[in-house]
Parts: C-alpha cells; structure tokens; sequence
C-alpha cells in the first residue's frame, strides 16, 4: 500500500495520489481477531485534519477522529463541550485526506446518551456528514442497549470502558480506573456488555494492566489499549501526544518525535529573518523580466 504526494500547482499544497487500493473494512477489522487473538496488533491512532491523515494514513490501521479535538483543537478543557458540528467538519477532512484506514469518528458528549433513538440520530448525521465507516461511544453496560440499536440500523460502532474522559465530571479527574476488585469487574462486565451488544472493537482506556489483559482475553471483538496493556489486541494514541506537541507527557504515553521544539524553532528563524529583512529573498518574490 503505498499514497504519494504531488504538488497541486492551483493550490501550491501536497496532494496524495493514492495507488489503487481498497480501503480496509470495519468487517475486516473485527476479523483480525479470530479465537481470542489477533494476526498482527491493530494500528490506531487520532486524526482531525486532512493533511495529518494523509501523513498518518498509510502506516494505520484506523484513524479515529476523536473528541481528544477538543482539547488538542480548540484548546476547550475537557471534551464535554465538543459538538457534532465540530465531529462532522473534522470528520469529513479526515476522510478526504485517507485511502486506506478505517475512519471511526467519535459521538460527542450529549450527543447519544439519552436514548437509543437519539444516538442513531446523531450517529448517522456523522456518517452521512463524512462518509466514516462508524462512530464510538463512551460508557459500559447502560450503552449496550444503544450499540445493539445503531448496530442493527447498520452503523458500527466502537466501545470505549475504562477511563471515559467524557464522564470527568462524574469520575472527578482523568486518574486510571480499576484500583479496587469491585471497580475492575465493573470494567469487565461493561466490556462484556458491549462485545455481546455488537460492537466491532472495544477501546480500553486507563485501567490497571491485569483489567486490559483480562478485557482481551474475555471479549471476542478486538480491544484497542490506550494506557492498557501491551497485550491488547491493538495500540491508540492521540497523535499529537505522541509526536510531542504538548509539555505534559501522560504516562502512557511514548513520544516518538518532538514536534513542539521543531515548529518553536521554525518559528523564531522566520521571525529572525522577517525582522533582519533576510526573508523574502530574491528566491522567494516576483521579479519583471
Ligand atoms: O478522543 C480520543 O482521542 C479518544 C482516544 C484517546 C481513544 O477517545
């Protein structure tokens, strides 16, 4: 699989051309976990821009438009303000700018939590909105009811127990989960729940290793880890966590570049060269012949 970039010289920005291909199914995703084990880990990480899934595209197996935007975007506290407006027009780049992945775009809070009906309402105004391949909803057993419903209407779905980032102010704080016995059966049971309600794959968020090891082992679907367990059947990170935007490094994340330090120091040679007249030179500006 392979997309290369030329430059488009109406809009003088990098456009892929992607060679043929078919792009991976929610189907196939769910397959790769056949008895209990997956052939190879799955590949997820976070995309809200069409550029950054160009990049990102090729090297995943999934690119969910999380509402980890919120934040990371729009610089909001937490994801609780987040809208469908937001998930649909960020949802929609994403999937302009990739040819290969699975895009799974996240139902903002609010959105869904009120009944079946509502969330097959506003999952299917982002479907439709952006062409994803489905949505993912936070929460455990009280949502195996909605999962079955949007499932069957023909919408896959994506599960997310564990730390559930919209319910902070029902949880009090983004601490990991499952510190005491009655808490990680709770985690299992939501999985559980979730699995025989339908969902395609299960993110296991922010909960003690032995609870993500234990999720895996007893659910069908895949699950995905983030802050989880080596052992679950495939990886998330929100991508700008890992490529080093951000000052914070929560534990579970492993920076793999650090992207921060590189656009600071782009940014201060620009300013340099601006206010020492040294930008633009002659390589850079029109000249009558
Ligand atoms: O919103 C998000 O980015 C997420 C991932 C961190 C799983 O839900």
């Amino acid at each position: 699989m392979s997309t290369t970039f030329q430059i488009d010289t109406s809009t003088s920005r990098a456009n892929p051309t992607p060679a043929p291909m078919k792009r991976l199914t929610v189907p196939r995703i769910r397959a790769r976990k056949t008895n209990g084990k997956v052939d190879e880990p799955i590949v997820m990480l976070t995309a809200y821009t069409a550029r950054q899934a160009q990049l990102l595209d090729a090297h995943c197996d999934i690119l969910l438009v999380g509402d980890s935007l919120g934040q990371v975007i729009y610089g909001l506290p937490s994801t609780v303000p987040v809208t469908l407006e937001m998930m649909a027009n960020h949802g929609a780049a994403v999937v302009r700018g990739s040819y290969h992945s699975v895009v799974i775009v996240d139902l903002p809070f609010g959105s869904y939590e009120a009944s079946p009906e509502k969330a097959f309402e506003s999952a299917s105004q982002l479907v439709k909105a952006t062409g994803a391949a489905g949505v993912k909803l936070e929460g455990g057993k009280a949502m195996a009811e909605t999962i079955s419903f949007i499932t069957q209407r023909g919408i896959p779905v994506m599960g997310h127990v564990g730390l559930t980032p919209q319910a902070v102010n029902v949880l009090g704080g983004y601490a990991a989960r499952g510190r005491t016995d009655a808490e990680a059966e709770t985690i299992l049971n939501d999985a559980r729940a979730l699995d025989d309600a339908g969902a395609f794959a299960i993110v296991v968020e922010g909960v003690m290793e032995p609870i993500a090891v234990e999720v895996t082992k007893t659910v069908a679907c895949p699950t995905i880890g983030i802050g989880g367990s080596a052992k679950c059947d495939g990886q998330v990170l929100v991508t700008e966590d890992m490529l080093g935007m951000f000052e914070r490094v929560p534990r579970f994340v492993k920076r793999y570049g650090n992207i921060a330090a590189s656009i600071q120091d782009a940014a201060r040679a620009y300013a340099d060269e601006v206010r020492t007249r040294q930008f633009p030179s002659e390589e850079q500006i029109y000249l009558p012949k």
